[in-house]
């Protein structure tokens, strides 16, 4: 059934407090609760009864009484699928249930599920009707106050809840409990219980106000040797926050679980996060630097989370990005002071486009603000959490970093302890800054990624910006675009950053009092989430060069060098490189590989590497992967020769100055590494010959060998990955190497499967099925199965006209969709976008999309996916 955004209404009453009981055993959990209900002051409409949620085919009911009395069907209560209505339950009742689950065979992840050694919960968005029959909706806030768990004492000697621990002891049997207590009313989403035989790591962090809080993380304990970045990480998002917000931990308590098995990267429950493995878990031999970095913001986004999202959460799930784009952008911020802002800005902008703006050209399409779902499950997307920060982030422009602090502040003495919508947010923003935010409003009812184009023009000392925005609204949107001018003879900024207010559809802006011509650096940092194109259709070549040597603004810096990089690949594509195009690029390039003032290693890295293949696929009508992928692999190509010398040299260089070097994970080393495998790679594409070949793979294999730790040596073995030829034997050596050093690490074997699922190889596909079936695959969990399945759907060869990729990630679905419905519908991502692609592959994917939708039976999730795949 499709749920209407349009269509909320307050439930008749409300649960208020709760006290539940787990007595975990194998494969017979019972659970108990005690639900207290009072009549909820904000419905108004006519209906006395309580509808609570459940899964009857998870949650068995043994037994259901209200104030010690047997319940009677019919009379008393309706069971329907899905629903148990209590009518007409008095003020202050207690509603008691027990139910009886097997987590054993929960292999969707949702609700109450064993993982390795322990039993674990996730319940966002609606797991916690697959655990007991509640209300399970955001808007109702309840206190969780005694959550008592009971175990076998040595199977699981640590039982874990939200807020602080108030009993243990120890029982008859060998077994033992603990009981524990939220003081804080939450949604059921953030409810979470652990039990497992688990090692941990232990801090302190003292608040602002001076409070003391115990820090714990718990793993595995074969991995609680790589739990310490992520312990440092917490402690330095604590006192960010208090820095930049002046936001302050609540409780005694924080715990955070990693477990193996999760659908996401993480939850933020209430004083005890559970996180995926691959985002907690971190050591210099296992980890590359952007795992580090993503343990950091997503430690960073969980803590977060506690002040937007758990204090103050959403009232329906249709306001997810109230509390996810919001908390993205907290992150974001985060990770851009611990290290570069110009550094993180780009990467953001890269999976923004690389992501999310295909998403929203395609059947997925939707406001960061949802109008309606069939799972919500399907709405964690890149449109609610990535654009939804980027519209966050547009406030903060708008409103001025003090200004966006008002309007924080004003947010939290509002609806501290509430569940709100983004009115409610947007209304508190504006307020706090006696500002019209009317038109910004937009931003949540539109989809797709706005257009918006410009024709500058300069005379007699005065420059002109008209901008023309398009996009799915019909009342223009309100969107700031971030303008500076540099004087075009002395190459010095005459104008800085100024944010222009387009409010209309077609608008001018003038600059005048000008010495002379000048060169417009515009939609600096990314100001908002469009496209911006030229009047012209076509991109002013000469003034790209010119900002790619000088912008003031790092990000545009780099801009300006993307879009060079484009217009040559796009040229390849379609006849042939100008060498006009091909001199700009070949300058920008050589002038950032010798570049030996800037430490900012990161920053030339990036400026090096070309767009992603998804990135160029956005800009087209219509795709051809195959086509797209040889003309970027042309331009690499070419570069490469040009510059072999060059970038030997600063390969050698840098290679010189990590020897002896201490292994560091911070901004400069991480520059250091990923300009030296940005190096790695372009050398690695002088392969013609066999002579050429031995010599790359020579260089990669040392590479591999001598690798400081798992930054370096996944380069190099993505690298060797793609070698046939000369290379091929130097590959098999390696895989096999990693293998064998991996030892059965789980997170280690996961880049084992992938760097093989995307090497650029003529028979990738084959090498994919074969390692399907290799004994450590399992489908089971969703972390290695996106490791191979999803990996493999970013390979060029997945896209092989005979369709056999797409046929092949189908036959794997339709085996995933009956074990975890969440992580098949995903999946299914890979092919919604047909019409895209040209006639011959769209009709495939097409056929692929309706045998999928065929199938029966096929999960809700899935089904809304492929259905509006074949919309
Ligand atoms: N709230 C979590 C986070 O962003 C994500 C949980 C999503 N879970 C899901 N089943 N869709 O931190
Ligand atoms: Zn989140």
């Amino acid at each position: 059934v499709e749920i209407f955004r349009t269509d909320y209404e307050p439930l008749p009453h409300a649960v208020t407090k709760i006290n539940m009981d787990f007595n975990l055993n194998d494969r017979k959990t019972i659970v108990t609760s005690e639900l207290t209900i009072q009549p909820n002051k904000l419905y108004k409409g006519n209906s006395k009864d309580l509808p609570l949620d459940g899964e009857e085919k998870i949650v068995k009911l043994l037994s259901l009484s209200m104030n010690g009395k047997d319940l009677k069907e019919g009379d008393d209560f309706t069971l329907a699928p899905g629903k148990l209505v209590i009518k007409n339950p008095p003020a202050g009742a207690v509603l008691k249930t027990v139910v009886e689950l097997v987590p054993e065979d929960n292999f969707k992840l949702s609700g109450l599920y064993k993982t390795g050694p322990m039993y674990c919960t996730q319940c966002e968005a609606m797991g916690f009707r697959r655990i007991t029959y509640y209300p399970d909706r955001p808007d109702n806030m309840a206190i969780f106050e005694k959550v008592r768990l009971e175990a076998d004492k040595k199977a699981y000697p640590v039982l874990l809840a939200n807020g602080n621990m108030i009993d243990n002891g120890d029982l008859d049997g060998g077994r033992h409990y603990a009981t524990w207590t939220d003081p804080f009313p939450k949604p059921s989403y953030l409810f979470c219980c652990v039990a497992g035989d688990l090692g941990k790591i232990h801090d302190t962090y003292t608040t602002m106000s001076g409070r003391k809080v115990d820090l714990q993380v718990f793993s595995e304990s074969h991995n609680v040797h790589k739990l310490d970045y992520a312990m440092e990480s917490l402690k330095n998002s604590m006192k960010w926050d208090e820095d930049r917000f002046g936001l302050e931990y609540d409780l005694d308590l924080y715990n955070i679980v990693a477990v193996d098995s999760f659908n996401m990267g993480a939850m933020e429950n209430k004083g005890l996060n559970v996180f995926n493995t691959a985002y907690v878990l971190a050591d210099k031999d296992t980890a590359t630097d952007s795992d580090f970095e993503r343990v950091e913001g997503v430690i960073g986004h969980e803590y977060f989370h506690n002040w937007t999202g758990n204090r103050v959460t959403c009232r329906d799930w249709f306001q997810l990005t109230l509390k996810e784009g919001l908390t993205v952008f907290r992150d974001q911020e985060f990770s851009g002071d611990m290290n570069s802002k110009a550094v993180k800005r780009i990467e953001d902008v890269r999976a923004l486009r690389g992501g999310q703006f295909a998403e929203d050209a395609g059947p997925m399409s939707h406001p960061i603000r949802p109008n309606s779902y069939i799972s919500m499950d399907n709405f964690y997307t890149a449109t609610v959490y990535n654009k939804g920060a980027e519209v966050i982030r547009m406030y903060q422009t708008l409103l001025s970093v003090e200004g966006f602090r008002k309007g924080m502040d004003l947010y939290f003495e509002r609806h501290d302890g509430s569940a709100v919508t983004c009115d409610d947010f947007l209304a508190a923003m504006a307020d706090a800054n006696g500002a019209d935010l009317s038109q910004f409003s937009l931003w949540y009812f539109t989809n797709g990624t706005p257009v918006v184009t410009y024709d500058a023009k300069y005379e007699n000392g005065t420059f002109t910006l008209l901008l023309t925005q398009k996009s799915k609204s019909d009342k223009p949107l309100h969107i700031p675009i971030s303008v500076g001018l540099l004087d075009k003879a002395s190459g010095e900024e005459v104008v800085p950053t100024k944010v222009l207010n387009l409010k209309e559809m077609t608008q001018e802006f003038k600059f005048d009092g000008l010495k002379g011509e000048v060169v417009p650096s515009i939609l600096r940092e990314f100001s908002a989430p469009i496209k911006l194109i030229s009047a012209s259709g076509k991109e002013d070549e000469e003034a790209l060069a010119y900002l790619a040597a000088r912008d003031t603004d790092g990000f545009n810096k780099w801009e300006a060098s993307q879009k060079l990089f484009t217009s040559l690949i796009f040229q390849a594509k379609d006849g042939g490189m100008t060498e006009k195009t091909y001199g700009y690029v070949k300058e920008a390039f050589g002038r950032t590989l010798t570049n030996k003032e800037s430490k900012d290693y990161s920053i030339i890295a990036y400026a090096l590497i070309m767009p992603t293949q998804n990135t160029l696929a956005e800009l087209v009508d219509v795709v051809d992967p195959v086509a797209i992928h040889k003309a970027r692999g042309a331009v690499k190509k070419r570069l490469a020769r040009d510059f072999a010398t060059e970038l030997k040299e600063r390969y050698d260089e840098l290679t010189a100055a990590m020897e002896g070097a201490e292994f560091k994970v911070d901004s400069e080393s991480i520059g250091r590494r990923r300009l030296r495998n940005v190096c790695l790679g372009y050398l690695c594409e002088i392969y013609e010959t066999p002579e050429e070949q031995k010599v790359a793979s020579e260089i990669a294999m040392a590479h591999f060998k001598n690798a400081s730790g798992m930054t370096d040596k996944a380069a190099a073995l993505g690298a060797l990955a793609s070698m046939d030829g000369e290379g091929a034997t130097a590959r098999d050596e390696a895989l096999e190497i990693f293998y064998n050093d991996a030892a059965g690490d789980f997170l280690v074997l996961n880049k084992w499967f992938t760097i093989q699922a995307m090497a650029d190889l003529p028979d990738a596909l084959d090498r994919v099925k074969k390692l399907k079936e290799h004994p450590d695959f399992t489908l089971k969990n969703p972390n290695r199965c996106r490791s191979l399945v999803r990996a493999f759907t970013a390979n060029v060869a997945f896209h092989d006209e005979s369709g056999a990729g797409y046929a092949f990630l189908r036959e794997v679905l339709e085996e995933l969709d009956t074990l975890n419905p969440q992580i098949s519908s995903r999946m299914a991502g890979a092919l919604i976008s047909w019409k895209k692609y040209n006639e011959k592959r769209g009709l495939v994917m097409k056929a692929e999309l309706q045998k999928l939708a065929d199938m029966k039976p096929i999960s809700a999730d899935l089904f809304e996916i492929v259905s509006r795949g074949l919309k």
